[in-house]
Formats: C-alpha cells, sequence, structure tokens
C-alpha cells in the first residue's frame, strides 16, 4: 500500500473481539537483569515477585518473561536443556507457581518464552543423539547430516549461523571417529529440532501443556519463522545488511517456508481447549508486514511483533506509512497490532533513535560505533516515540528499564560481554550484552539495588544512578512518570481497542492522529508547531508558549 492510499482513510477500529490480548500493554522482564534477590548477580524470580506491586502501579497488563527455564546459558537461557523445569539459577518452580499467583491476584496476565527451534546441547534428546548412531530415531529429533567432501570433510551447505561463522558442527562418533554434522542456525550449542518428524511435534504439545496447566496466560514463540527449513537444504548466501535475523530479505531457505503455519494451527487448537483466552505471539523477523501478517491469521498465532515498526525510523513520513500498513494489514486477518520500539535483542531505542549511522540487528553498539547520540537527544526521542506507540490501537510490548529511559549501555568493556555473537564474530559484532544490563532501582544501593549484595553480570553505568527508580519515582517530570501516565490514560480511554483516524492540515514533518477524543501530535519536524485546541492529557517533553516543540509528542483531549 502507499502513503496517500492509507492516509485518506480513516481507519475502524480493529477489534473484533474483547479478548485481553488485543489491547494489552505487555512489559518484558528479562530475568536475569531485573531484580535479583539470591545475591549471586542473576536475577531471579523470586526478584519479580518482589516487584509485582510496582509493576501493577506502572500499568502494564500482563509480563512476558524471557527463558528461566534450565539451561547452561550459552545464550541467556535461550539454549534450553530441560523445557519443563526451572533453572536453579532463577528459583524453581515453586517460585514460578507464586510468581504467577501474584501476579494473577493483581490482575496481571503471565506469558512465557517458548524456544522450539532449537534445544540446548545439553538437552537430554541431544546428548542421546551424540552417542547414537547415524540414522537412528535419536538423531532424526535433530538435523543430523553426512558432510559433503571425499571423508564428509566439509559442512552439508553453507549457511551461516545467525550469531556469525558456520551454521554447521561436526560430531565425533562413539569409536572416535570424525562424523556427521548437525545444524545449529544459532550457537554451536543451540542444535535445530527436526520439526517433520512427529515426535518433536508431540513434544512440544507435552510442554505447552506443562505451562499451561500450571496457569500461564500465553507464550512469546521465539524464532516462530525458523522452524521448519527447505526440503534439500539449498545453500545459500545471506544479504551483510539485512540484520541478523534476515529481516529485509526475500527468500531465505530457513526463515518463513509455509510449512511451518501447520504447526501454529495445531497449536492454536491446542491452547482453545484452555479457559481464559490463551495466546501465542510469534517473534517472526519477516521483510514485510503483509508477510508477518500471515502468522496471525485467524487459526493461528494471536500476535506477533512488528518489527517492521520497531526499525522504522523517526522520520513522519515512515512513521504515517509503517502504522497505517499495520493497521489496515493486520486487521484484515482480524489480528490486533502489536507496538514494539525495544527488546533484549535490539539497542535500547534511547539510543537507537537518535543514531546517525543505521545498524544491523544483532550488531549492538560499542565503544567503537561511529554515529554515537548525546543521551538527552536520544532519550527526548524516546519519550516522544513511546507517547506516540502507546497511543495506537493495539497491543504495545515495553522492555524493562524503558520506564527509566536507559540507553544502551554502549561502553562495557571487553572482558565483561557474554552475548555469543561477540565470540562468534571475534569481536566484529558488539552484540545484544548493552541492551541487557541490569535495571537501577535504587540510586544508593549495591548495584543499585539490582542486587543488595553489588553482584551484577553485566557491569552498570555509573551514569545510572541519576537513572533509578527511586530517583523517578516522584519527580512529575522523569521518564517513569511519563510512562505511568501515558499507561493510565491508554487504559482510562481504553485506547488500545480505539481506532485510528487521520488529521489533515498539520505541518510535513508531524504525526498527527485521533484515537477517540483524543488528538495525538507527534512533532517529528526539527521545529515548533501549534498546539491543537482541548486540554493537554500528556506532553513527552515540556511544551513552549509557541506550541509542540521538536521531538515531542502531546495528547490533547477534546473539551
Ligand atoms: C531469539 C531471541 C534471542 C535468541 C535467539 C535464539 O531471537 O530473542 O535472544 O538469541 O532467538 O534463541
Amino acid at each position: 500500500m502507499t502513503l496517500s492510499e492509507a492516509d485518506t482513510r480513516a481507519q475502524a477500529p480493529q477489534t473484533p473481539g474483547s479478548e485481553w490480548w488485543r489491547t494489552a500493554a505487555i512489559y518484558q522482564i528479562y530475568p536475569r537483569s531485573f531484580a535479583d534477590h539470591s545475591g549471586d548477580g542473576v536475577g531471579d524470580l523470586p526478584g519479580v515477585t518482589a516487584h509485582l506491586d510496582d509493576l501493577r502501579d506502572l500499568g502494564v497488563d500482563a509480563l512476558w518473561l524471557s527463558p528461566f527455564q534450565r539451561s547452561p546459558q550459552n545464550d541467556a537461557g535461550y539454549d534450553v536443556a530441560d523445557y519443563c523445569d526451572v533453572d536453579p539459577l532463577f528459583g524453581t518452580l515453586a517460585d514460578f507457581d507464586g510468581m504467577l499467583a501474584g501476579a494473577h491476584a493483581r490482575g496481571i496476565r503471565i506469558i512465557v518464552d517458548l524456544v522450539p527451534n532449537h534445544s540446548s546441547d545439553q538437552h537430554a534428546w541431544f546428548q542421546e543423539a551424540l552417542r547414537a548412531a547415524p540414522g537412528s530415531r535419536e538423531r532424526a529429533r535433530y538435523m543430523f547430516r553426512d558432510g559433503k567432501g571425499e571423508n564428509g570433510e566439509e559442512p552439508p551447505n553453507n549457511w551461516e549461523s545467525v550469531f556469525g561463522g558456520p551454521a554447521w558442527s561436526r560430531v565425533t562418533e562413539a569409536d572416535g571417529t570424525p562424523g556427521q554434522w548437525y545444524l545449529h542456525l544459532f550457537d554451536a550449542s543451540q542444535p535445530d529440532f527436526d520439526w517433520s518428524n512427529e515426535e518433536v511435534r508431540e513434544e512440544f504439545r507435552r510442554i505447552l501443556r506443562f505451562w499451561l496447566d500450571r496457569g500461564v496466560d500465553g507464550f512469546r514463540v521465539d524464532v516462530a519463522h525458523g522452524l521448519v527449513k527447505q526440503a534439500g537444504l539449498p545453500d545459500y548466501t545471506p544479504d551483510p545488511d539485512a540484520g541478523s535475523m534476515g529481516g529485509d530479505e526475500a527468500s531465505v531457505p530457513y526463515w518463513g517456508q509455509p510449512a511451518v503455519h501447520e504447526i501454529y494451527r495445531d497449536w492454536h487448537m491446542l491452547l482453545a481447549e484452555y479457559d481464559g483466552d490463551r495466546a501465542l505471539c510469534a517473534e517472526a523477523w519477516l521483510p514485510s508486514v503483509a508477510q508477518t501478517a500471515l502468522w496471525v491469521r485467524p487459526d493461528e498465532m494471536h500476535q506477533a511483533f512488528n518489527f517492521e515498526y520497531l526499525e522504522t525510523p523517526w522520520d513522519a513520513a515512515h512513521l504515517r506509512a509503517v502504522i497505517a500498513e499495520s493497521i489496515a494489514t493486520y486487521s484484515g486477518v482480524g489480528a490486533p497490532t502489536t507496538w514494539v520500539l525495544s527488546n533484549h535483542d535490539v539497542v535500547r531505542h534511547a539510543t537507537r533513535l537518535s543514531m546517525t549511522v543505521e545498524v544491523p540487528q544483532g550488531y549492538g553498539v560499542g565503544p567503537q560505533t561511529p554515529g554515537k547520540p548525546d543521551y538527552a537527544t536520544g532519550v527526548r526521542r524516546a519519550r516522544a516515540a513511546t507517547s506516540l506507540m502507546l497511543a495506537l490501537p493495539g497491543s504495545a510490548y515495553i522492555y524493562q528499564g524503558e520506564e527509566l529511559g536507559l540507553p544502551e549501555a554502549t561502553e562495557l568493556p571487553d572482558d565483561a560481554r557474554q552475548d555469543p555473537t561477540w565470540f562468534r564474530t571475534h569481536g566484529e559484532r558488539y552484540g545484544r550484552d548493552g541492551c541487557r544490563v541490569p535495571i537501577p532501582w535504587r540510586a544508593d544501593a549495591p548495584a543499585f539495588g539490582f542486587s543488595e549484595t553489588g553482584a551484577s553480570w553485566l557491569p552498570q553505568p555509573d551514569q545510572w544512578a541519576a537513572l533509578a527508580r527511586d530517583v523517578q519515582t516522584n519527580d512529575p517530570d522523569s521518564t517513569l512518570s511519563l510512562y505511568r501516565s501515558l499507561l493510565a490514560e491508554r487504559r482510562a480511554r481504553g485506547l488500545g481497542a480505539g481506532g485510528l483516524e487521520w488529521l489533515e492540515g498539520y505541518p510535513d514533518g508531524v504525526v498527527a492522529f485521533r484515537n477517540g477524543d483524543l488528538t495525538v501530535v507527534a512533532n517529528v519536524t526539527g521545529g515548533t508547531v501549534p498546539l491543537p485546541a482541548g486540554s493537554v492529557v500528556v506532553a513527552s517533553s515540556p511544551l513552549t508558549d509557541d506550541g509542540i516543540p521538536a521531538d515531542t509528542t502531546v495528547w490533547v483531549a477534546a473539551d
């Protein structure tokens, strides 16, 4: 759709049903960096439970927790060794149940991460596969293949790992000889399952039921576009500028294969057996909004992350186009649009939105990256961008720490880094550690209140003292206060279930629309623009006598 087509008409409410996930504000918890109750420097589930009141006061409807299941933590838990247990690093199953009950008691739903593309190499199945012979039932659960070359010494094809380096590793057979190769789209410690194998499908039905029976409200499905690989595993060379997850590329033999949709149709029916509108959200990096919408057709997943929106530059024409296209496309399949600006895989938007160079997803920002912005510009734009996002109809995701205005930690020392991307590219890509640093709770406490012992698995920048939650709590101009106001007004006015009507007559460089009786104006022009008539409900930065200054979003209610 072109911008002008999308622009010329009002966009109707997009919510045919009243299920909670159509409109929810969902807060992503990255457990290892949220709050550390045990004092070992890694956040945990009791840490989450201890802060449930803070999350209720923030005004979010649901929490999505990144993985806390048993794992050797080679990819921060996205390498799962036992899908139905809690890693001791994060607590116990009883701690999980306590956290879930505490959240539900406060009216907050819980979404857990499900990692079906690959397991850890420490998973019992992979260990069995290593001991078993080529061609065995045990090997058939993963993607084992003979190598090419006279003695099978070359990998089966040329695929590259998302984290850099080859996507194949060779095993040593039980008799000590060099043997088959296995596929790992990510780290060598994350072998890919073979989803053409019914035994794998059955195992994941069991895992879904395990968590549904415990009362979870849904799943965020990791690498949802990757489970099925093109038959014959043809060679493929990625575009180096496309970002690690292949988001810009049209046809990739391991992303977005049509047969993957069958799996989600099956899961849709399984979830429908349960009460309470349980939901599936796809992490699928695809080249267009239209392709992502295939994941949320009525009998598939309920939501998909709108990464197209996340990747949109701070530019009015681009923003209008992606918003219009998203609402039109998702409502065309009866799904809500999701909106998201930050997560644990991308540069935090308080830094990203004012970078002067483009950073592909997964590369990160470090000491040597050019184009780093000053914090004042970054956080000003981030506040304006979030104020725009939370006014849109649909569901919105917030990543822990963005409510404090946290920037990316861009000066982490090399020896602190932990992302496998950093190691597999030999330091060529910084990776994602900079958005994963433990968040500050109290300015004057050890580790800024993240951990009573002062331990922190990644070092926190000293400047974060000024951003600690306790400093912001009673400051009406703080980013935390802004988020609280936005979320409270969004809920009170039912904006998630609302509609969007574009407003004309504003200067170029302004994004202006109406949702219900609220007029929303985001000023991306660089200059000041007039304030519309009515009462100001929220402004992302102070207004001036002349109106709305640059990089500011304002919500105005009709008098
Ligand atoms: C997803 C996760 C990311 C992880 C990868 C492999 O993209 O969000 O953190 O490294 O999958 O599981």
